[in-house]
């Protein structure tokens, strides 16, 4: 059996930025809505750079305006995880997007979302859990309406709390207010940092947010004791290697500190953030990591238990997937 054919538990996956080109592309024509910029010749997504990516998914979102249509792509996200082995998955959905912060609307995409999800459960075995997420672009005011509907809604499948959205724009401390809202709510804390801001980002996410994992972190080796602080606060970084590579954060798997991280102790699990985006899937991350550094059944083990740890579900749902 190859490596990728093992079951895999997933931390980090944009719901929107999991929606395949062409289900985007039929709304958009159902809408009459002109999305031809955002594809490539081929009919993949065209973007430059990270800021430019932010903007095509923000574009492609915008087709996406009922709870009916969230749950027509949850059903398509859920069966291409299947397909690729994913037994348990975490994705990022933002009250932004759905029902742009009215709590009344929020519930309604997430009662539909949450029904194709237990569809899903019952057809192909995988389990979905929800984290709530602010864009930290949109600003600290979004934040505080996002993490009221977070709060809102927190249960048994609104489990989580994140943030992602450009790193450039504002500091963690900005949202703490938001975050504080969420975890007195019971959720549990993630923040995109160290992706495009440096170590400093995650020392603030640390410090400032109190989050128990970190979307990507990846830029944490450029500081030896924050190396040391993410293992002794034994810190869980969401790592997306795929997706470093195509934002040009690193030229190839073969060069990504994923590897540097896990021997100097850090605890890293690896997803694929937006996997039409970054053209790739979970079984892609799991060959390209065997193939750029040798990980074979065992490594693939332990990284699976070590994202079973962390993932934001309690314990009957862990052993259920385990
Ligand atoms: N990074 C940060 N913010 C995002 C992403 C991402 O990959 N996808 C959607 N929002
Ligand atoms: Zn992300």
């Amino acid at each position: 059996m190859s490596v990728a054919d093992l079951p895999k538990v997933e931390l980090h996956l944009h719901h929107e930025g999991a929606a395949p080109p062409a289900f985007i592309k039929q709304l958009a024509h159902e809408k009459n809505v002109d999305l031809s910029k955002i594809f490539d010749a081929n009919g993949g997504y065209a973007f430059r750079d990270f800021v430019h990516f932010l903007s095509t998914y923000e574009d492609a979102t915008s087709v996406l305006t009922g709870p009916e249509e969230f749950a027509r792509l949850t059903t398509a996200i859920l069966e291409e995880s299947a397909k690729n082995g994913v037994v348990y998955t975490e994705s990022f959905i933002s009250p932004d997007f759905c029902g742009g912060g009215d709590v009344g609307a929020w519930r309604e995409y997430l009662a539909a979302i949450q029904e194709a999800a237990n569809a899903a459960e019952a057809k192909h075995g995988i389990t979905l859990r929800g984290v709530v997420t602010a864009v930290r672009h949109f600003g600290a005011d979004k934040s505080k309406t996002t993490a009221h509907c977070a709060a809102e809604t927190a249960g048994d499948f609104v489990t989580g709390f994140g943030m992602g959205g450009d790193e450039g724009q504002f500091t963690q401390g900005t949202f703490s207010y938001a975050f504080d809202q969420a975890k007195e709510a019971g959720l549990q804390l993630t923040t995109h940092a160290g992706e495009f801001g440096g170590p400093e980002s995650v020392w603030d996410a640390i410090k400032d947010l109190n989050v128990e994992r970190i979307g990507h972190g990846v830029r944490s080796l450029e500081d030896p004791a924050l190396v040391k602080e993410l293992v002794a606060r034994q810190i869980t970084l969401e790592v997306c290697p795929g997706s470093n590579v195509v934002l040009g954060l690193f030229p190839d798997f073969a060069s990504h500190p994923i590897q540097k991280l896990r021997d100097a102790g850090v605890k890293v699990t690896v997803s694929t953030d937006d996997p039409p985006f970054f053209h790739t899937t979970m079984r892609r991350e799991y060959e390209e990591l065997s193939r750029a550094f040798g990980w074979d059944a065992s490594d693939f083990a332990e990284l699976n238990q070590t994202a079973l740890d962390a993932a934001f579900c309690d314990a009957d749902t862990k052993a259920k997937v385990a």
